[in-house]
């Protein structure tokens, strides 16, 4: 039985939790394998909509979550949304979630810093959500993390705190920032560590059993391939790898095992946060495309910068992230529009290119070509077969397909998880 991987494929907020909850309906096991708290989505169970950030949706549909190592995992974040999730009367326990034991911890000290950062860098901020997201990855790569583990260990913790203060205490005092106390950081967290070391375990090891048992498992994605550290629009992008490798090494489990991987793309594109958008539109259509999706961020509350499908850019994220299908979320939103228009191709002075550069320069000097497609009457909202559709509509679906490389298996019509156009089960490979 093949396992699935679920990725953004532009900017992120594509719409990721109504498949991502779909799919979780149907696994054994939901891994978290990247990211952190600045993921955000609402799943709508019943009469209950709950808001998750860190907890892997599965947790939900009454399977076991998983959260890998690769994710940074702030606590007391993470017991608010137990708490929260609790208040609505879904149990959150060691029966339920699981927290890999290297799991590196984001401290208060990781989102002072994040926001001190960004205030300093004035109109060059990056526009992250603040949640000290990039700090807490920094850590883990210069082997100064605290990780869940070493709550169990008072001297191990005590030793690293003061390494730790010795950096950040140092880059806050430059930022002009308040700088933290070693005492009452080290109370604070043996004061969590009861309440948090249950959770902890070798996760690996449960998925590796998992996997040999034949349980289906469901690795969920955060934030997405354009947002990736390496191969997104630097350094206009979050802090971890977001392409479907790294749901193996964010979780401790071989490459082969991470199974068919399905990349979400919304129908026209948006993005949160500053950096490179070569769709995006200033224009009445822009305002539309905003308004009709909606187009609010579920941590951030901001509005999002709209633009058009860009074809170049999710084939490259087809191509880096190894995305196997696209499920084409919001189409919808499109409905009615007299003419629609898709990039195919960029345009850099007087080279034409078919891929994004990786240099900032060329990135931001990125124009798009553009094909233009007519629009269609009518709606395709709620569409569950494609005889419901416009032919239009089926026309720009599958010319999103030719142009992107890719295979659209799901097509999403509404926020209803029935309103969904299946072409092939991920779950069969
Ligand atoms: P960070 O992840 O908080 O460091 O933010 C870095 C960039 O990623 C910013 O542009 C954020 O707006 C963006 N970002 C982080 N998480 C998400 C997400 O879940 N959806 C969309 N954008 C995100």
């Amino acid at each position: 039985m093949a396992n699935v991987a679920v990725i953004g494929a532009q900017w992120g907020d594509e719409g990721k939790g109504k498949v991502v909850d779909w799919l979780a309906s149907r696994a054994d096991i939901v891994v978290r394998f990247q990211g952190g708290h600045n993921a955000g989505h609402t799943l709508v169970v019943g009469s209950e909509t709950y808001k998750l950030s860190l907890l892997p949706s599965g947790v939900v549909r009454g399977k076991l979550g998983i959260i890998g190592n690769g994710v940074v995992v702030d606590p007391l974040a993470l017991l608010a949304e137990m708490a929260r999730v609790s208040a609505q009367g879904l149990a959150v326990g060691p029966h339920n979630l699981r927290i890999a034991e290297n799991a590196p911890l984001i401290l208060p000290l990781h989102a002072a810093l994040d926001r001190a950062r960004e205030a300093a860098r004035g109109e060059r901020r990056i526009g992250t959500t603040g949640r000290g997201i990039g700090p807490a990855y920094e850590d883990k790569v210069a082997r100064r993390a605290i990780r869940l583990c070493d709550l169990a260990e008072p001297a191990t913790l005590a030793a690293k705190l003061d390494e730790l203060l010795l950096h950040h205490n140092t880059l806050l005092a430059g930022l002009g920032a308040e700088t933290f106390e070693k005492s009452a950081l080290l109370e604070s967290l043996l004061g969590l560590a009861p309440r948090l070391l249950p959770f902890a375990e070798p996760v690996w090891e449960r998925l590796d059993e998992a996997r040999r048992a034949g349980k289906r498992i469901l690795f969920e994605g955060a934030q997405a391939v354009m947002l990736d550290v390496d191969h997104g629009t630097y350094p206009f992008v979050t802090s971890s790898n977001t392409v479907a490798a790294t749901a193996a090494s964010g979780s401790g489990i071989g490459p082969g095992a991470v199974g068919f991987v399905l990349g979400i793309a919304k129908a026209y594109s948006t993005r949160v946060g500053a950096g490179p958008f070569p769709t995006e539109l200033f224009d009445a259509t822009g305002q539309l495309l905003g308004d009709r999706g909606h187009e609010f961020g579920t941590v951030t509350g901001r509005r999002r910068r709209c633009g058009w499908f860009d074809a170049t850019l999710v084939r490259q994220a087809v191509k880096v992230g190894g995305i196997q299908g696209l499920a084409l979320t919001k189409l919808d939103v499109l409905d009615g529009l007299p003419e629609i228009r898709v990039a195919t191709a960029y345009r850099i002075g007087a080279e034409t290119l078919h891929r994004l550069p990786a240099a900032a320069g060329a990135q931001a000097a990125a124009q798009p070509i553009y094909e233009t497609m007519e629009g269609w009457p009518g709606s395709t909202r709620g569409a569950r077969s494609w005889a419901d559709l416009p032919a239009q509509a089926v026309k720009y679906v599958r010319r999103i397909e030719e142009l992107v490389e890719a295979p659209v298996t799901l097509l999403s019509t509404s926020p209803e998880r029935d309103d969904t156009i299946l072409m092939r089960d991920p779950f069969e490979g």
